[in-house]
């Protein structure tokens, strides 16, 4: 158990006494009253009052931009980086093993996000030096000189979300970090204990006030922080109900820049011509990974009624052959959900989708033991259904017989939402004459391919309710600064 009673504000590891939360791992374990999540520690509820030293310590540092971070050379800023992230990988072994415990993501994928994020640090270094290197000054017209720079915007707030609370805490924490802005991040509800082990290294590899924490219930700490009008970015990643809400409480929101990643219910869509294993395999990975909890995941299938028979029944099988276990168990793929409230909105998807006539027709789908839910394939899906448009962010995979292409494209349309969709079609002409339809509805079209958010070099948003601001190595260094120009009418004192 980890019991947290201190965190980090302008510089310091700030003792609290005050108010914890406890956290309940979604591994459980038997009680005299069954099965039970198990505790496995603590941290600081804080108060709005300790956001608020955290933002006037974000803002010192700051210094409307003529703080020691934000003039730092970026050779300088780097080296920082590197530091910490030595400091990092140090933590390396108890921090996968956190992820394990707190959200319940199998071994190998609690690595691969802690790899992920290293690697995503390196190239965002590399991404930087290149783009300091065409901060170059030229001549815009004759005795004038310009040079263009990337300046940072001031005081970020950065929240990741639950399904990945390293890595996507990261990637806007740092390319925000590394551009000269300074820093709050609340840790996200599950998923906090693990950033315990990196608040010493922030302390260590940053100057006083660069990075500070914002611990306690979020309803509780950021509307506040908000409505100073003092946050110049906000960075979320997670639901758009509660990025509304945030953005709303800004006085000015003119002046806020948001990078959000937000809430998707990506299409996979099985032409005639699809290779329906090919389509299976890529399905089962895309909806099922991390158990469906990725807002990149399939969250709804549209498969033509000629290959709809044969679709099922090797979906049904492939899940069969997942394995099912606790996150440190060999290849294993099922693991138990974080949120308590998850199982039981489940079973209520399936029910209201029973008694709109569809089926479950894999063997125990939709089993329920206390933080487990064996996966569901729903049969036939139509629009009266929850699941239909509601993203379930589980194990629930919703199947739509279709007849005419005219059906996936009409739901893309209605959607409000607009990340990704996958195309499963053999036939070049009908692949090429799908692209274009879909290029305009969402940020990212995959053909024979399920749907993701790597390589991190590839832009990352979404359209319509899905996003705000574009993420990737590059994009988010630009989504964290702004363009500014220094232009010289040259005269005998400056011509050099
Ligand atoms: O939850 C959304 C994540 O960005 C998904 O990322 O496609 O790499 O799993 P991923």
């Amino acid at each position: 158990e980890i019991h947290q009673r201190e965190y980090l504000c302008n510089g310091e590891m700030r003792k609290w006494d005050g108010p914890v939360s406890e956290v309940y791992s979604p591994v459980c374990i038997p009680t005299s009253e069954g099965l039970k999540r198990k505790l496995i520690g603590t941290y600081p509820l804080c108060t709005e009052a300790e956001a608020m030293d955290a933002l006037a310590a974000a803002e010192a540092a700051y210094d409307n931009g003529r703080g020691e971070w934000p003039t730092m050379s970026v050779d300088n800023r780097i080296k920082s980086l590197e530091k910490f992230i030595n400091k990092m990988q140090e933590q390396r072994a108890l921090i996968v093993k956190l992820i394990m415990w707190e959200i319940g993501k199998s071994y190998g994928d609690s690595a691969k996000e802690f790899d992920r994020t290293v690697e995503y640090m390196i190239a965002t270094i590399e991404a930087l030096k290149d783009i300091d290197r065409q901060s170059s000054r030229f001549e815009i017209e004759e005795g004038v000189v310009a040079q263009v720079r990337r300046s940072p915007l001031g005081v970020v707030l950065c929240m990741g979300p639950f399904n990945y609370p390293l890595n996507e805490t990261f990637t806007t924490l740092i390319p925000a970090l590394i551009m000269g802005n300074t820093i709050l991040f609340k840790p996200p509800k599950h998923g906090t204990l693990l950033h315990y082990p990196l608040l010493k290294a922030f302390q260590e590899s940053f100057p006083k006030g660069v990075v500070n924490t914002v611990y306690g219930r979020g309803a509780v700490v950021t509307p506040g922080l908000m409505a100073t009008g003092k946050i110049n970015v906000l960075a979320f990643i997670g639901s758009s109900k509660v990025a509304n809400d945030l953005k709303k409480r800004h006085p000015k929101v003119n002046r806020l820049r948001a990078v959000l990643s937000l809430d998707a219910k990506n299409a996979a869509i099985i032409t005639k011509n699809a290779d329906v294993k090919l389509a299976v395999s890529e399905c089962l990975l895309g909806s099922l990974s991390f158990n469906g909890q990725r807002c990149t995941a399939i969250k709804i299938i549209y498969v033509h009624k000629d290959v709809a028979d044969e679709f099922l029944k090797l979906m049904a099988e492939g899940i069969e052959k997942l394995k099912v276990g606790l996150p440190w168990d060999k290849d294993v793929k099922l693991t138990p959900l974080p949120e308590p409230h998850k199982p039981d909105y489940l079973k209520e998807v399936i029910e209201d989708a029973k008694a709109n006539g569809a089926s479950v027709i894999n063997e125990n789908g939709g089993t329920i033991s206390e933080s487990f839910v064996y996966p569901a394939v729903l049969y036939p899906v139509n629009d009266k259904m929850k699941v239909y448009r509601e993203e379930q962010f589980g194990p629930v995979i919703p199947v739509v017989p279709f007849d005419s292409i005219d059906e996936p494209i009409d739901y893309q349309i209605d959607s409000p939402h607009g990340q990704q969709v996958s195309i499963f079609s053999n036939d070049a002409k009908e692949i090429s004459s799908l692209i274009d339809p879909f290029v305009s509805l969402v940020s990212r079209v995959n053909i024979n391919a399920q749907c993701q958010r790597g390589p991190d070099v590839f832009p990352f948003t979404g359209r319509k309710d899905s996003a705000e601001g574009t993420l990737s190595v590059h994009d988010a260094l630009r989504s964290f600064s702004i363009r500014s120009l220094v232009a010289t009418k040259m005269n005998d004192t400056n011509k050099q």
